[in-house]
């Protein structure tokens, strides 16, 4: 059909659009550049989120975990509260909101049930919103006060990859935007940085045999394994937990690294794969740490790290980037693993058992 000509070259979707990410983080920094050569969101979006008091971002699946990411840069560039919901939960369990709340909502169909029951009632109780989706006219864009596109393009596996990384690219935007406008002084060129990531990325794509290497060897006959990392990497570790399991149909858990020893350690076993993902320097030597407690259990180990904080032995090394913008580039390796993992066992990439790309029934 149309779609498999869409695939070109590419024996899957999934790979395709991994492939585009540096492509889309370019096309979004230019899609957000004003006349004046800054990033930036519409005046009167600005206008209104500067009111609020606090965002509370709602969303389903992948676009949840990014969400909090955007939580996270939201909070320390533009200094604004942030709190993150699921779309599933919000509806019968709204949180008790701040008198001035602004929404966000994070869906990259535009189309998940889930997120427009709650885009409802925000509505009936007249509260601003905004909807950042790759879909131009999609329902809860349409239902919300504002859009922001991601300029994603088309995805087509359900595992969801390039629409992940738009999402973040277009709330870091959206968090510098905010942060010129309140004049919060800068700690990093954001431009600069995002166009540093798109090259970080090409060059993690351009050694994905490696890591199907370390895919082949680490996660062949596993049935279960165990992301771990703390704070940044703990939002990544989460997408990369679901990612593997939604293709490889490998039972895998996200954990912050320091909640493993409250529970989660009682699980390791000899061999169980457990990976570790270490970016900034304030959690990397407690991360290490815990390390070496799962290593003491069996676990067989695998370590992705930013080169600052690597060490000899490490599996994956990836460039230095901007710390807070770290899960652009870290989750591109997990995406990777996800892939391979699913290959080699000879199952669909693409359309993985019991799972759709767009979910319309709450
Ligand atoms: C489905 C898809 C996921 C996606 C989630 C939310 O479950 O399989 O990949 O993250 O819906 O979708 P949305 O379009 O709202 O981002």
């Amino acid at each position: 059909d149309a779609n498999d000509l869409e695939k070109g070259t590419y024996p899957h979707f999934m790979l395709k659009e991994m492939d585009e990410q540096p492509a889309v983080l370019r096309r979004i920094i230019k899609e957000y550049t004003n006349e004046a050569g800054e990033l930036a969101v519409p005046q009167e979006l600005i206008a209104e989120i500067k009111q609020a008091e606090r965002i509370y971002v709602v969303a389903c699946g992948t676009s949840y975990h990014a969400g909090w990411v955007g939580k996270e840069l939201l909070e320390s560039l533009a200094h604004i509260p942030v709190e993150v919901f699921l779309a599933s939960e919000f509806s019968y369990n709204q949180p008790l909101l701040v008198e001035k709340p602004f929404f966000i909502f994070l869906t990259q169909s535009g189309e998940t049930a889930d997120s427009r029951q709650a885009l409802v009632k925000v509505n009936e109780q007249n509260y601003p919103s905004l909807t950042i989706t790759n879909v131009k006219g999609s329902t809860l864009s349409r239902e919300a006060n504002h859009t922001l596109l991601l300029h994603a393009g088309p995805e087509i596996a359900v595992a969801s990859t390039k629409a992940y990384t738009a999402q973040m690219t277009v709330m870091a935007i959206l968090a510098e935007s905010l942060r010129r406008e309140k004049g919060i002084e800068k700690s990093f060129d954001m431009a600069h940085e995002l166009g540093v990531i798109a090259t970080v990325i090409e060059g993690i794509l351009s050694d994905k045999e490696d890591i199907h290497e370390i895919v082949k060897k680490e996660l062949a006959d596993t049935r279960n394994a165990f992301y771990i990392g703390r704070h940044m990497d703990y939002y990544v570790a989460m997408e990369a937990a679901l990612k593997l399991k939604e293709i490889s149909y490998i039972q895998t858990e996200s954990f912050a690294a320091g909640e493993l020893k409250h529970g989660t350690i009682a699980l390791i076993e000899e061999g169980t794969p457990v990976i570790a993902l270490i970016n900034e320097d304030n959690v990397a030597s407690h991360t290490r740490g815990n390390i070496q407690e799962v290593k003491a259990r069996g676990a067989r180990t695998m370590v992705v790290a930013m080169e600052k904080n690597a060490i000899e032995g490490d599996d994956v090394v990836i460039s230095n980037v901007e710390e807070m913008l770290s899960p652009l580039t870290t989750v591109v390796v997990t995406q990777l693993i996800a892939y391979y993992a699913s290959l080699d066992r000879g199952l669909d990439v693409d359309k993985p058992r019991n799972l759709a790309k767009s979910v319309t029934v709450e």
